[in-house]
């Protein structure tokens, strides 16, 4: 049968005081609303519609793949399925409803979820939790004979009705048809003055309807997510899972409380992390590395048998048995290939570093072409920008350059070219010559004694 998902994604989120759309928050690297979106694709849904209305805009600009229905006013989340009605007037069998601030469910849950719901053959499916502490939710009221009847507000609920520790998760399974007769029915008569979707049920039971519930294993998946606090609680689960789920896939955390790596990245076996390391966003590091203590990798693809401490390096690629710090900052748009060496205290930025080449101590290089088995003496920098535009540096391979020497770009040191110590570099270097560049030495005889 069909499957489609609604995620309603279009509350203010004015728990946050942040003018960021709650949904677009980040939890282990990537929006609230993205990991809800990646259990939803994970379920085979055949559409995913998202609801938006607060900062759609910015919604609409950082989330791809998915199909957006607006909400105009934000009058409650019944108010926000009945959005989708022209969306899905064609569709029939069931939609599954999840909320964009639940980013801890996983695609394992959903379905099961979905699942429980077409087995038992009803018509209105909701997943509850045991929470701990149940502040917040709707919570779950059961008949005598436990059949679900009706979910109440925490806004709305008495003393009683407090104490219970069933509640809603905001994630239902719909027949599409019965799901929309039902919300045409829905009034805005509670707390919150809003048109609240958990009404369907109790609409859904009194014309005769089963309710069923399915009872989540995990309360922590199906965590909400509407304040600073619980964001910093998501993120704790959120990066635990992530980094158990690379030691079990072969990956050594040496302290995986004070490491700490997005959601997306990719590691493979036999690397070894070391402490106080951030690896983010669209990361991958091969076999047999050893990354930090104390490095920060952002979007940077990483080869095998490297070794990386203290590095800052982001939005560029690095090949395999390469050796990077201590304290080097790797810029956007730099590559460099097998078994260069580089580090203590280099700053490369978008430049390309031939395999072999050797950059060991305090250098820049910027917007340089470098051939491979380059020695690159201490202090070297790339002179690449006069105050207006940046050029190139282009050197080609076995080169040899003398500590402290300037390279005003644009210039070319040619295949096994020597630079003496201490040049400025301003003309082509022609392949195999020797370029001193500096002024002589000149040796005054007797001059302390004559200087008294
Ligand atoms: C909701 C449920 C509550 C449940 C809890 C689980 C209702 C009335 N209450 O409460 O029973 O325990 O989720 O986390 O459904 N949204 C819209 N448009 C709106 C209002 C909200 O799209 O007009 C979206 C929000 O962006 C959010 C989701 O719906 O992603 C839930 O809204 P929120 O205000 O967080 O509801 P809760 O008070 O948490
Ligand atoms: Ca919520």
């Amino acid at each position: 049968m069909d499957l489609v998902t609604v995620i309603l994604a279009a509350g203010k989120g004015t728990r946050m005081k942040s003018d960021l759309p709650k949904v677009l928050h980040k939890v282990c690297g990537k929006p609230m609303l993205e990991h809800v979106i990646s259990a939803a694709k994970g379920v085979g849904s055949t559409r995913e519609l998202v609801v938006i209305g607060s900062g759609a805009e910015l919604v609409q600009q950082s989330i791809a793949d998915v199909e957006f229905v607006m909400q105009e006013e934000q009058l409650g989340t019944g108010h926000a399925v009945l959005c989708t009605r022209d969306a899905l007037k064609n569709a029939d069998g069931s939609v599954l409803i999840l909320c964009g601030d639940t980013p801890l469910l996983t695609s394992d849950l959903l379905s099961r979820f979905v699942d429980e719901h077409n087995k038992a053959e009803v018509k209105a499916t909701v997943l509850t939790a045991m929470m701990p502490n149940a502040d917040g939710y709707g919570r779950i009221i059961r008949a005598d004979d436990g059949t679900v009847e009706k979910i109440v507000e925490h806004k709305d609920a008495d003393d009683e009705q407090k104490k219970i520790r069933e509640v809603n998760t905001g994630i239902y399974c719909f027949d599409v048809k019965i799901l929309f007769d039902a919300l045409e029915k829905v009034t805005n008569d509670n707390a919150q003055g809003e048109y609240y979707l958990t009404d369907v049920l109790e609409i859904i039971k009194n014309g005769g309807g089963k309710i069923n519930a399915v009872i989540a294993d995990d309360f922590t998946e199906t965590l909400g997510i509407n304040s600073r606090q619980q964001l910093a609680v998501a993120e704790k689960i959120l990066r635990r899972r992530k980094n158990d789920q690379l030691m079990s896939d072969g990956v050594t955390l040496m302290d995986p409380s004070s490491t700490f790596i997005d959601a997306d990245v990719e590691i493979d076996r036999d690397t070894v992390i070391y402490p106080f390391t951030w690896i983010e966003g669209a990361t991958k590091i091969g076999r047999d590395c050893v990354i930090g203590p104390n490095s920060r990798l952002q979007n940077i693809t990483i080869g095998d048998r490297v070794t990386a401490q203290f590095v800052y390096g982001h939005d560029c690629e690095v090949g395999n048995g390469v050796t990077i710090g201590p304290y080097v900052h790797l810029r956007p748009g730099t590559k460099i290939a097998d078994k260069v060496k580089i580090g203590n205290f280099v700053e490369i930025k978008n430049s390309n570093i031939g395999a072999g080449s050797k950059l060991p101590h305090l250098q820049y290089l910027g917007d340089c072409d470098m051939g491979s088995n380059v020695n690159v003496g201490c202090g070297t920098v790339t002179c690449n920008y006069d105050g207006k535009k940046k050029y190139r540096t282009t050197i080609g391979d076995n080169v040899f350059v003398g500590c402290n020497t300037n390279l005003v770009a644009p210039v070319e040191v040619e295949d096994g070219a020597y630079i003496g110590a201490g040049s400025t570099i301003t003309k082509r270097v022609p392949k195999e010559n020797l370029a001193i560049a500096r002024a002589r030495q000149v040796n005054y005889a007797d001059w302390a004694d004559k200087r008294k």
